[in-house]
């Protein structure tokens, strides 16, 4: 009998922000699936990917990734091997098992020089050790040519995990103003909204790479602006420029990643304020 990618799904990073948008989605839909983390499943160790990975899996879910962007700077090693050649061998050994292979990607692995919207086929020239490193595990994924899905995403946030919407409404009840750099510009992503429509890009049989966001683009600092008008705080919020907040990694200037191809694929993507709206009902209590 022909096997379906959403028979039996190996969800990696299982602890993490967009993992756990994966769990709610596959319980509601009835999806089984099995979730492995650090330290039962480590990237950086062959024997772990080849001990986990094997032939009940009909598709892996790659949500693990050394995301800490300053981070990754003073500990590239470790970034090489989780985010690079860690994904090059759960490449090979998905296809070995006959697996597909779902995987994040970022729009860091552009160099934000851009004017218009970075599309798939656009080259890879990161600035960063991060986007050097998930540019190798993309690179390493598509040297393996096994069946594969390689989703580019940017400004994840969630009700849950560590991210900007969390952290800005949490200082928005702290502090009376706030100064959020607005001159870079993107697209935010609901990790929801992301694990929803990389499985309906999944059922349509999308392969290769797409850019998945929420619809619309901003900037930080237009971004805090509405996060905060929705917790509803008395904060204000100042533009500032990225030179006023010096951090270790270089950050790309532009990065909105063009979705257009994917909107073909599986209809629009819902605007970033909408799927704010409902985050931010769930993170105030206001929803309830
Ligand atoms: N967050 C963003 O804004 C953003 C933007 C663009 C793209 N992405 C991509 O989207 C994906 C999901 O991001 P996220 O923000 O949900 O990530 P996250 O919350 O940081 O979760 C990553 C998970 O991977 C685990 N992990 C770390 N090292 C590992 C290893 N060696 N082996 C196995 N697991 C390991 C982490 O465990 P510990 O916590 O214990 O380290 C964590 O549970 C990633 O591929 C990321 O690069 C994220």
């Amino acid at each position: 009998m022909a096997r379906h990618p959403t028979d039996h799904v190996l969800l990696i990073g299982a602890s993490g922000m967009l993992a756990h948008a994966w769990i709610k989605l596959m319980d509601e839909r009835g999806i089984r699936h099995t979730d492995v983390d650090i330290p039962d499943f480590d990237l950086t160790r062959e024997p772990s990917i080849v001990k986990h990975v094997d032939e009940r899996y009909t598709m892996v879910v790659n949500c693990a990734a050394f995301t800490d962007v300053d981070g990754c700077e003073t500990k590239y090693a470790l970034a090489e091997k989780i985010n690079g050649t860690g994904v090059g061998d759960l490449a090979k050994r998905c296809k070995h098992v006959g697996a597909l292979l779902v995987h994040y990607s970022t729009d860091y692995v552009f160099n934000g020089q851009a004017t218009t919207p970075y599309t798939t086929d656009d080259t890879r020239d990161p600035i960063n050790a991060y986007g050097k490193s998930k540019a190798l595990g993309e690179e390493l994924i598509e040297a393996v040519a096994g069946e594969h899905l390689i989703v580019r995403t940017s400004w994840l946030y969630a009700p849950w995990g560590k991210n900007f919407v969390l952290t800005i409404a949490r200082l928005a009840r702290e502090k009376p103003t706030l100064k959020v750099v607005n001159d870079q510009r993107g697209r935010p992503t609901s990790a929801e909204h992301l694990a929803a429509t990389t499985l309906a890009l999944v059922e349509k049989d999308a392969r290769g790479i797409y850019h998945v966001t929420d619809g619309g683009e901003c900037t930080w600092y237009e971004f805090a602006q509405k996060i905060v008008e929705l917790a509803g705080a008395k904060c204000d919020v100042h533009p500032c420029t990225t030179a006023e907040f010096p951090r270790l990694a270089k950050r790309p200037a532009y990065s909105t990643l063009e979705i257009i191809r994917t909107e073909m694929k599986v209809g629009p993507m819902t605007p970033w304020k909408e799927n704010l709206k409902s985050v931010m009902e769930r993170v105030t209590g206001a929803g309830k």
